[in-house]
């Protein structure tokens, strides 16, 4: 599923930013490009980075 249309860039594409260590929507956009255009994604961006955060806060 596409997070960013502007840029084609998936979820499955921000997940594996995040298993990089991408921290923040900006070091998510400057990997992928996700954000660089309209920046309609950051909030889903911002979404999938919370979600790492929880994920990581309970293993
Ligand atoms: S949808 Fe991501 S920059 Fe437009």
């Amino acid at each position: 599923m596409y997070v960013c249309i502007c840029q084609a860039v998936t979820e499955d594409e921000v997940h594996a930013c995040v298993a990089a260590g991408a921290r923040t929507a900006r070091q998510v956009r400057d990997i992928t490009g996700a954000g660089r255009d309209c920046a309609t994604c950051i909030r889903k961006v911002c979404a999938i980075l919370k979600r790492s955060e929880e994920l990581v806060g309970t293993a």
